[in-house]
């Protein structure tokens, strides 16, 4: 079983970025935590972040045939990408939304998210462990 794990603008940043909300741990921590978790659970990933939102959805298309499912944080583009929806709608396959803040919580701005509409779930405000959350999830779905 393979998952595509995306994440979006500026969380290549994180550990510099608003560690308050963020936390402290790096995108290489990040990197890592996804890593060990997926070997836990004997599970491949392909994990990729970008700042560019076509080279998110060049992504999501290319999983394709390649991959069973997908995790996604498209920061930013949560709250405004129509693009990011359409390819994961296009590709069909299940995808959990991760956040990790609970932006729930957070800016009305916030409460919008277009990629929610094609996700099979959602995981806020666990920080990293959001992700394996997700990936557990995801893998319990598809076996
Ligand atoms: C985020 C929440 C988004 O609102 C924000 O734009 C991000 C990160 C999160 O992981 O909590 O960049 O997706």
């Amino acid at each position: 079983m393979k998952f595509l794990v995306l994440n979006g603008p500026n969380l290549n940043l994180l550990g510099i970025r608003e560690p308050g909300i963020y936390g402290k741990g790096t995108y290489a921590n990040l990197v890592w935590t996804i890593e060990e978790c997926a070997r836990q659970e004997g599970v491949e990933v392909e994990i990729f972040q970008s700042n560019h939102e076509g080279d998110l959805v060049d992504r999501i298309q290319a999983a394709m045939g390649d991959c069973q499912g997908i995790i996604i944080n498209p920061a930013a583009y949560t709250h405004t990408s129509v693009a990011l929806l359409d390819a994961l709608k296009a590709v069909s396959l299940p995808a959990i939304e991760v956040h990790i803040s609970d932006v729930s919580q957070r800016e009305d701005f916030r409460q919008i998210s277009y990629v929610r509409l094609a996700c099979v779930d959602t995981v806020m405000g666990m920080g990293f462990e959001g992700y394996c959350e997700a990936l557990r999830r995801l893998k319990a779905r598809l076996s």
